[in-house]
């Protein structure tokens, strides 16, 4: 069966977050069970794009309202990212070296989508299942199965992956006259308060729908960013899937990013090794447990708290723990945390900037990741860190809850607190030294978290019971 993946983001070509981790492995482990899968994104200007050899394999046309634009889909020449690799090239629309972050990014997104659409339409063989994740490709549901030009995938089968709902992809009715000629009675599929949606689109129109986690699939019905009363209505066609980590780049025994290699029975040798390589590059403690915090600095991941919880927690604590935070985001957020690299040297410190390296690098050498998320549809740090044996200290919502057991069970491995507040991270913090203490009960939880499973194997089982469903 042939399953295509429309998605803004895909690893290694761009990504910007989670989403592009899940459509850069998933196809491949898809691929694995006997799954035609593949995966189709925008044409960016990325260092991949450059790096990279690629065919062209089709060439088409097609209207943005007034614009006649040409466009081309090339694939990757030698297969070797485990599944095939499309690129929508649209000039003066995709040729940017960004993925997001433009005034017209509803423009290009619609653009990718029918240039999409449009190739989809000329296979004389069509495809099993198109698989839209997130809302840039949100409208490709509704395109299919109410747009006149593309008749031809009215019964192609459709899901849509939410990775996060707090994004819509929203815009004024002014936009309609870009999508192509549609069937105007199913104007009301395309609006959600007084605008065009594209998530809430691709909410109603797809087959099935499916987000990152059990948990915040629950929490959609009244966390969503204004989609609550559609998630309760939709809820028959929902599903949360936890998402999987791509555990063969994510293995601290073979990870090319980590300078000394371990697995669960050298663990301590080898992340110690790690620890005071760290330790050593960013002026820290070996002797403490060292926190660090991995991710966007936004209010999303609550990086907004961090600065004034890490320096509480200092304070009350006499600085009995290390934190390095990496990252980039909010100008303040990164203001304030190099604010705290003066007044905590040899404590604290951070890496404000974005890099694959320096990440698989942190997590190898860390005691402890901590996540105090306000939203976390899934989260893949905590899997990560899981893997690499670093105790994850995690806000309990979404994916989070679904993956962190708190050491207060029995069966437990991790810290869990309630709120996104400063004083639930620093209790968090404080747990988290006392147990560092405790050698022989944060050797059970780092044994406990090594082993655990988050492969993509179970996760691709539960996406083809899906495909299954509506085929
Ligand atoms: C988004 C979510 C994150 C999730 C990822 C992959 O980035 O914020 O929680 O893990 O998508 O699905």
């Amino acid at each position: 069966m042939v399953i295509v993946h429309v998605s803004a983001e895909c690893y290694p070509m761009a990504k910007a977050g989670g989403l592009g981790d899940v459509v850069g492995a998933l196809p491949k482990y898809q691929k694995k069970t006997g799954s035609e899968s593949m995966v189709v994104m925008p044409m960016y200007r990325t260092p991949f794009l450059e790096k990279n050899e690629w065919n062209i394999v089709f060439k088409g046309n097609a209207y943005l309202g007034n614009w006649f634009f040409d466009f081309t889909i090339i694939k990757e020449a030698t297969g070797k990212l485990g599944y095939d690799l499309y690129l929508v090239d649209i000039h003066g629309l995709l040729d940017r070296p960004k993925i997001y972050g433009y005034a017209d990014d509803n423009d290009r997104f619609i653009g990718f989508q029918i240039a999409v659409v449009n190739w989809l339409s000329s296979w004389e063989q069509k495809p099993g299942i198109v698989h839209c994740h997130d809302h840039q490709s949100g409208l490709i549901p509704f395109m299919m199965k109410y747009c006149y030009d593309y008749q031809s995938l009215q019964f192609v089968k459709t899901v849509l992956t939410i990775h996060n709902a707090q994004y819509h992809g929203s815009m004024g009715w002014e936009k309609s006259i870009l999508i192509p000629k549609w069937d105007s009675w199913k104007h009301g599929l395309l609006e959600w308060n007084n605008s065009i949606n594209s998530l809430a689109t691709g909410i109603k129109c797809a087959d099935k729908v499916t987000t990152v986690s059990e948990t915040y699939m629950h929490q959609l019905k009244y966390q969503s960013a204004g989609l609550e009363p559609l998630f309760e209505y939709e809820q028959g066609k929902c599903t949360g899937i936890l998402n999987g980590i791509d555990s063969e780049v994510w293995n601290p025994a073979t990870d090319p990013m980590v300078a000394f290699h371990y697995d669960i029975k050298t663990y301590k040798a080898g992340k110690q090794k790690n620890k005071a390589l760290l330790c050593e590059q960013y002026n820290l403690d070996i002797k403490k447990p060292l926190i660090i915090f991995i991710g966007r600095l936004v209010g999303e991941k609550a990086a907004d708290i961090l600065p004034g919880a890490i320096q509480h927690a200092l304070d009350k604590t006499n600085c009995a723990a290390n934190f390095l935070i990496i990252g980039t985001g909010e100008t303040p957020i990164e203001s304030a945390l190099n604010y705290l690299v003066q007044l905590y040297p040899g404590n604290f410190n951070t890496w404000i900037g974005y890099d694959e390296k320096v990440g698989h690098q942190a997590y190898a050498g860390a005691d402890f990741l901590l996540m105090p998320s306000r939203v976390e549809p899934c989260g893949l740090n905590q899997m990560y860190s899981l893997r690499y044996g670093t105790i994850p200290m995690v806000r309990d919502t979404g994916g989070l809850h679904d993956t962190v057991v708190d050491m207060g069970d029995p069966d437990g491995f991790g810290i869990r607190f309630l709120h996104a507040t400063e004083e639930d991270i620093v209790h968090a913090i404080e747990r988290a030294i006392s147990v560092y203490q405790d050698k022989d009960q944060m050797q059970k939880m780092i044994l406990h978290s090594m082993a655990i499973d988050h492969s993509w194997e179970s996760v691709v089982a539960a996406y083809e019971n899906i495909y299954q469903s509506i085929l």
